[in-house]
């Protein structure tokens, strides 16, 4: 059921921050393919985040002062078009539905926008985001400017309306966390179809499409991401998305997938045996990284910085990697070195949410930031051992990462993608061949 409050409250809160001026926020153009096919249309995550609403060509405009104005501007109801695209609301039943206090038709923009721009101080913008509309908002501010004559003046400041924006998706609200869990439980749902269809000599395409009918068959309406479906060395190449390759017997596979519903992100990745069963050199990196993974989930809890799960993780894998003997010296000559780095080049998280890697500072005037409840975020370490002289063959091409959502609460963090097996145990147990 639509909740048309949910988004009238978040727009009423931006005003709020606003203070005065008027914001323009744009929905995301439609982006052809080739020929006259179009990329599968994916609305703005600001705009959407606002509106709820799902059409191309549409435009928000919040005016502040009193009374506040929250108007959209969308495309007009068009028999004809329809016939061949589908149902659009058009601007008397998007007004109704989405609680808007006025809409008008997209093709009115120019002129209502130039009208509402007139004696703002201040105008809130995406700057830079699509370019063609800070050239169309600079053009119409140009042609208020113009009737400086009537004595109406155009907005002397402007401002990028993400600094706002972006703060506020990074706290999410319990809508944003039940839908996040939904995902979960479709992309959790996936990961485990893929492990039991998973068996040597089957293409990595084939289990990609197995990921993509449980998304699709739950209702999910894409992939956050390109599936990464990563068969024993390809698991070293870190945005591995051909997928083309044939699972060999004795390899590990690592997937990267994960669904978007309803506008929001999941993100996990499994690393598991093509054949079932863990070998040993492939069960001691796996054990390290499962234990790099588990102390930075501890870590993630309200009043941490931002980089304490990172920092937590790696000095795990760091003494397990010496363990191994992959790395030499202590721990902390390790860190200071940064010699663990041809095993473990990329950080262990980001924000996750409407975009998979979600909007939101990570520092806040040159230090990192403290989590708070609300915040999401994935926690995602990995091993990645290419071949090389002074490493023992039994680890060669063995590529590994473990990668959870988890939403920060008031005691620590709840692991919203603990359904998809990590444990050597579970994940055999999953894949146990009668
Ligand atoms: N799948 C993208 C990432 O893990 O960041
Ligand atoms: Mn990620
Ligand atoms: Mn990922």
């Amino acid at each position: 059921m639509f909740n048309s409050s949910l988004y009238r409250n978040r727009r009423q809160r931006l005003i709020t921050l606003m203070q005065r001026g008027i914001a323009v926020i744009p929905t995301a153009p439609e982006v052809l393919r080739n020929g006259d096919a179009h990329y599968p249309y994916r609305f703005d995550s600001h705009f959407h985040y606002l509106t709820g609403f799902d059409e191309p060509e549409a435009v928000l405009v919040l005016v502040a002062g009193a009374p506040a104005q929250s108007i959209l501007f969308c495309r007009e109801k068009d028999m004809e078009r329809e016939i061949w695209d589908g149902f659009r609301y058009g601007p008397a039943a998007a007004r109704e539905k989405f609680g808007f206090d006025a809409a008008f038709p997209i093709a009115e923009l120019d002129d209502k926008l130039t009208e509402l721009m007139g004696n703002q101080p201040a105008l809130f913008h995406p700057l830079g985001k699509h370019a063609v509309w800070d050239d169309r908002i600079l053009a119409l501010r140009a042609r208020v400017q113009a009737q400086v004559r009537s004595g109406i003046t155009a907005p002397n400041e402007i401002h990028d309306v993400r600094t706002l924006l972006d703060e506020m998706r990074l706290i999410k609200d319990k809508d944003e966390l039940a839908t996040l869990r939904r995902a979960a439980a479709i992309s959790t749902a996936a990961h485990q179809r893929a492990m039991r269809a998973t068996r040597p000599g089957k293409m990595e395409y084939e289990i990609e499409a197995e990921l993509l009918h449980e998304f699709r068959s739950q209702g999910a309406q894409a992939p956050a991401y390109t599936s990464i479906v990563a068969g024993g060395a390809n698991a070293c190449v870190l945005h591995y998305i051909s997928n083309n390759t044939q699972l060999k017997d004795g390899d590990l596979l690592l997937i990267d997938a994960a669904c978007e519903m309803d506008g929001y992100a999941t993100d996990i990745t499994r690393t598991f045996p093509i054949n079932g069963k863990f070998s040993a050199a492939q069960k001691d990196v796996y054990e390290i990284v499962l234990a790099a993974q588990a102390t930075a989930i501890a870590a993630a809890r309200p009043g941490a910085h931002w980089n304490e799960p990172h920092d937590a993780a790696v000095r795990v894998l760091v003494q397990g990697l010496i363990d191994l003997k992959l790395c030499h010296g202590s721990v902390d000559a390790v860190l200071e070195s940064g010699s663990y780095k041809r095993f473990y080049m990329h950080r262990t998280g980001h924000w996750l949410g409407m975009d998979v890697h979600d909007v939101g500072n990570y520092k806040l005037e040159g230090n990192w930031r403290l989590l708070q409840p609300g915040m999401v975020l994935t926690v995602e370490p990995g091993c990645y051992i290419r071949p090389a002289d002074d490493v023992p063959s039994a680890f060669w091409n063995i590529g590994i990462r473990i990668e959870d959502d988890v939403a920060i609460t008031t005691q620590g963090c709840e692991v919203l993608t603990e359904a998809a097996p990590k444990t050597v145990a579970a994940i055999e147990a999953l894949m146990q061949r009668p």
